[in-house]
């Protein structure tokens, strides 16, 4: 019955050879699903002694956090606070974000920030030989740290290399299919060994979801192919509400063509916006901050360009040149290079053709500002959480800081919980369940394969739910979603293999996309207001009378139900 067994083979992978499916005896103190930034950053915080493993459908340096460009914030400036940082990010998430847990994240920020750094992340200096700080969206101080263009590289790779310290487990290339969860206490997951085959039940006293975002339930997006929402469905499945789900944040600036990220981090180096007139068009929208202006506010603005046919192909063009060439080498290297490479122009001398896309779910796993959700044992950070920090719409290079401060919080906070817990004998059921689905999938045969779904999952939610949404725009989507759910229930995967079957793991990520896509639908067909990310033409007035509250979204034996929170204020009355 033990597919692992005994003494860890190596410190970073923890597989066995096994064909068949079949069930493993492994009790963890602590299991994190996802490896990237809030994952490692949890693992490293756990307490030593305990027994703590790492579990990700990819190799960690693979997780989408290598792919963040600009950087991570922090108070560190001698004229600038945390106070301060934290007025912006509540002032720039429209008053919808927790200020409890946007307090805790701005006033840890710095201390996070000289931690990274001690661990190895090699930040860019100014000349003073200070950690650099450029200035990003909605910011009043330039507090943004980066290492070039490269941020989330260099915080991913130092983490990897503390894991690699800490000699900490790490389940490469494991796909989790369910949590399991007994009389409302987590007790470990059900996962795929995607390298052998084969289907496991791994105990756990706690687990901690980090898995980042859900980008991929959108036709184009920033994210990488791999960021389909698995850990909010697991919880969404599983009983955890998920909240503000109907704030998806469009990037204003990603490549013509491919919605490849360009990062903020060009336009605070002073990159400018123009449209086909070459007018620097923010100042009609936002003369103060001008291309600095909060994220909604810019992607509104290019999306109003192009739709009154002020725009180049679709897209208007970020200009560089004035920059030189020194300074976009220097501070700029990945954005040059994607641009080469992908719109084959270089931007010394060229402007690059961009327009926003999909980029960051700002709802998630509902948590407290300890990560803990509403069922005993499991925990939730980073993208694939809502601690809540973000409100409505997320300050650029707030999301990296989140997933340090709020990965650190839940390795603390599971570690305490873990110690507290007492094994007990597992039931067998959610397995059974699970073994179940997965021989069911591979058995069928059918006509449609999940990639068909997936990509008119994807058309639908850009079409639907982009920067503009109507009640008729989101009843349509809900009525497509509905059909696709439908056809789901009978999708084929040809490959009937066990090792490497990427086709049977697209299909178990189409259900996380299609649980996904509703709940953004059903919650923002609910909300009867604009507020940041959320713009309706058919309501297009912040509301605070009636809609500055957090939605949650059950699911039910019914079908989704919606309930409300109210938002947490402390220092910053809504204005
Ligand atoms: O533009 C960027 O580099 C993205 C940063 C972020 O989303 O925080």
């Amino acid at each position: 019955m033990q597919a692992i067994q005994g003494e860890i083979p190596t410190p970073c992978r923890l597989t066995e050879r096994k064909d068949s499916i079949r069930q493993t005896v492994k009790l963890h103190d602590i299991l994190i699903i996802g490896a990237g930034l809030a994952g490692m950053r949890a693992a490293v915080a756990a307490p030593p002694d305990l027994d703590v493993a790492v579990m990700s459908k990819v190799h960690p340096v693979r997780s989408h956090s290598v792919a963040a460009q600009g950087g991570i914030n922090a108070a560190l400036g001698e004229n600038d606070s945390w106070e301060a940082h934290a007025f912006d990010t509540t002032k720039g998430g429209l008053y919808l974000g927790d200020q409890d847990a946007i307090e805790a994240m701005c006033r840890e920020a710095p201390d996070d920030i000289l931690e990274l750094e001690r661990l190895g992340v090699i930040f860019s200096r100014d000349e003073q030989g200070h950690i650099a700080q450029r200035p990003f969206g909605g910011a009043g101080f330039p507090r943004t740290c980066y290492a070039a263009d490269r941020t989330g590289h260099a915080i991913l790779h130092a983490m990897y290399e503390q894991l690699l310290k800490r000699r900490i487990a790490v389940y490469e290339e494991w796909y989790v299919t369910a949590l399991i969860v007994e009389d409302g206490v987590c007790r470990g997951v059900v996962a795929w060994d995607l390298i052998h085959g084969g289907l496991h039940a791994i105990g756990a006293k706690a687990v901690i979801l980090a898995t980042g975002g859900s980008g991929r339930v959108f036709l184009t997006s920033t994210n990488a192919v791999i960021n389909t929402g698995d850990g909010m469905a697991l919880a969404y499945r599983a009983g955890a509400p998920l909240a503000d789900m109907e704030f998806v944040q469009f990037h204003p600036t990603t490549l013509k063509g491919t919605g490849i990220l360009i990062t903020e981090g060009a336009r605070g180096e002073g990159g400018y916006l123009l449209n086909t007139l070459g007018e620097r068009f923010m100042k009609a929208y936002a003369p103060q901050q001008m291309e600095l202006a909060t994220r909604s506010t810019v992607s509104l603005a290019i999306g109003q360009e192009i739709l009154e046919g002020r725009g180049v192909d679709g897209c208007v063009l970020l200009d560089l040149r004035h920059l030189g060439r020194q300074r976009i080498l220097e501070r700029l290297p990945q954005i040059r290079q994607l641009a080469i490479e992908f719109a084959g122009l270089d931007p010394i001398e060229t402007p690059i053709p961009v327009r926003p896309g999909a980029h960051y779910q700002m709802g998630g796993v509902r948590t407290n500002q300890w990560t803990e959700t509403g069922i005993a044992g499991l925990y939730a950070a980073g993208e694939c959480a809502c601690v809540s920090v973000h409100g409505a719409n997320r300050l650029g290079g707030n999301s990296l800081l989140e997933t340090i401060v709020f990965g650190r919080r839940a390795g603390i906070r599971a570690g305490e919980y873990a110690r507290t817990v007492t094994p007990q004998a597992r039931r067998n059921d959610q397995f059974t369940a699970e073994q179940a689905r997965v021989q069911r999938l591979l058995a069928q045969d059918g006509s449609v394969r999940p990639w068909q779904i997936r990509e008119e999952l994807g058309q639908t939610m850009s079409l639907n739910l982009g920067l503009v949404r109507t009640h008729e725009s989101m009843s349509a989507a809900i009525s497509a979603i509905t059909a696709l759910t439908h056809r789901a229930a009978s999708i084929t995967v040809q490959d009937k293999g066990r090792v490497f079957n990427t086709d049977l793991v697209q299909a178990l990520e189409l259900q996380s996309l299609l649980d996904v896509g509703e709940s953004i639908v059903v919650s923002a067909l609910a909300r009867q207001e604009s507020r940041g990310a959320h713009y309706r033409s058919d309501f297009p007035v912040r509301d605070d009378q009636h809609w500055l509250r957090h939605s949650l979204i059950h699911r039910t034996p019914e079908g989704t139900a919606l309930t409300y929170e109210p938002v947490t204020i402390t220092r910053f009355p809504p204005a």
